[in-house]
């Protein structure tokens, strides 16, 4: 590295992607630190940049080389590396140095505890490094975390064994492995002890944690135990969603009654395609299952349209599954072919391009609907929240999460960031709600 030896390198760090990729700069940024390194953020001054990085969908691999070659105008005036960290490392490995020229580093999910390496300077030329570990857990690394925020991330599991046909992470993150729950619960009260108020649990397919004979719901009961005010976790899969589940999310009171469930499709024969393990009509039961047994349950998705081979008739299971289950939120997708994958090797990308953006824009607009009639339902009601952030549209605006994660504005000259205070629903916009202090 070429920083100069008089003073402590400094790095930068851009995440993209999932939550998991978040938790996973914050163990980035504490490798660094316990390196004796500097973290800045921005890159201006840094003299390594990292972007860690998602591969799920070539648009997120294009924003990134875009930003590359954008970031690599600094190399103009000083000596600065450049190095694409996580998803996208590992899958595109050493053909990303090869296409991208001003790149330095390309290094996989599983090669984090080398990354002071990169700090010498017998590591000065450009390399790849994909290589895996199935054992790694990060156990026993320091974090780098915003100290105000009272939300903090703790990673349940990494890697998915689930084979989705569709799906890059099998082949980027590795196989399945778990962090024993006794690791989970001391970092949740670690985290009390700092002030957190809620952690997040996250595993790529998070309720397929297990130890010995306990499964998630398991899991779910020792961190509720350890008193803290909020518990959430994502991303189930519907297949690991059984009735031990249910009942840890609706008697563990600091648990929150919200689960983002990913269908993919409403189509049994799509589904079968994907790879999914589950029918349309099983996917209903477990929906019907939740509604009943967790009271106000708020319920979100993640939904593909324009796999290989779906028909219009297929698309259209699709939105009627939407209107059976009136999610309260979802993330809508093209399907983007991924190398590596089954569904890239084995099926053609047939449905045009024109068709996918029609099918996408009328899963936008149904959920639209759906999410507007939900947050409008809500006004007048009285709801707590966990305030996270502070409001961008004026003096003394904080950010705050109801239970059911969504997101309310509210005005107050007090210092509310990280109490969780009951607030009136007043108004509902698209994507927030504002609100007021009940007092
Ligand atoms: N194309 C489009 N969307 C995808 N997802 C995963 N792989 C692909 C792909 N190849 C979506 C799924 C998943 C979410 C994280 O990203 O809906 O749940």
């Amino acid at each position: 590295m070429t920083h100069q030896p008089d003073r402590r390198p400094i790095v930068y760090i851009e995440t993209y992607g999932c939550q998991m990729n978040v938790r996973d700069s914050e163990m980035l940024g504490g490798i660094f630190r316990q390196a004796e390194c500097d973290l800045t953020d921005t890159p201006d001054r840094a003299d390594l940049i990292l972007l860690n990085t998602c591969a799920v969908r070539e648009r997120a691999e294009q924003r990134v080389i875009g930003r590359v070659n954008q970031l690599a105008s600094l190399k103009k005036r000083r000596e600065v590396r450049i190095g694409v960290v996580g998803c996208m490392a590992q899958h595109l490995r050493d053909s990303l140095l090869e296409s991208v020229p001003d790149l330095d580093y390309v290094l996989g999910p599983d090669t984090y505890r080398t990354l002071p390496d990169l700090l010498s300077v017998e590591r000065d030329e450009r390399y790849a490094d994909w290589s895996t570990d199935r054992g790694e857990l990060y156990e026993g690394l320091p974090t780098w975390r915003d100290k105000h925020c009272p939300s903090a991330f703790v990673t349940v599991m990494r890697g998915c064994d689930m084979m989705c046909t569709f799906c890059v992470v099998p082949f980027t993150r590795g196989r399945e492995r778990c962090r024993p729950a006794l690791a989970i619960v001391a970092e949740t009260e670690r985290l009390m002890e700092e002030g957190v108020r809620e952690v997040i649990l996250l595993g790529q397919t998070v309720n397929a944690w297990r130890e010995g004979e306990a499964g998630f719901g398991s899991l779910l009961r020792q961190v509720s135990d350890t008193g803290i005010p909020r518990i959430r976790f994502t991303s189930p899969h519907p297949l690991h969603f059984g009735p031990v589940e249910l009942a840890a999310i609706a008697e563990c009171e600091n648990i929150c009654e919200s689960v983002h469930l990913p269908v993919q499709s409403g189509n049994t024969d799509v589904l079968e395609r994907m790879n999914r393990g589950y029918t349309r009509a099983e996917y209903l039961e477990i929906v019907r299952a939740l509604r009943e047994t967790i009271p106000h349950v708020t319920l979100s998705t993640d939904i593909i349209v324009g796999f290989p081979g779906e028909t219009e008739a297929q698309f259209e299971d699709t939105l009627s599954l939407m209107e059976a289950c009136a999610f309260e939120s979802g993330f809508l997708f093209k399907y983007s072919p991924r190398s590596g994958t089954r569904a890239d090797r084995e099926f053609e990308d047939d449905v045009p391009e024109e068709v996918k953006q029609r099918r996408l824009e009328r899963v936008i607009e149904l959920q639209t609907g759906f999410t507007r009639r939900f947050q409008e339902a809500m006004v007048g009601g009285e709801y707590e929240i966990l305030v996270d952030g502070i409001g961008d549209r004026g003096p003394d605006q904080w950010t705050g999460k109801t239970r059911g994660n969504r997101t309310v504005v509210v005005e107050s000259g007090e210092q509310l960031m990280g109490r969780l205070v009951t607030v009136v629903i007043e108004e509902s916009g698209t994507w927030t709600l504002r609100g007021r202090l009940k007092g």
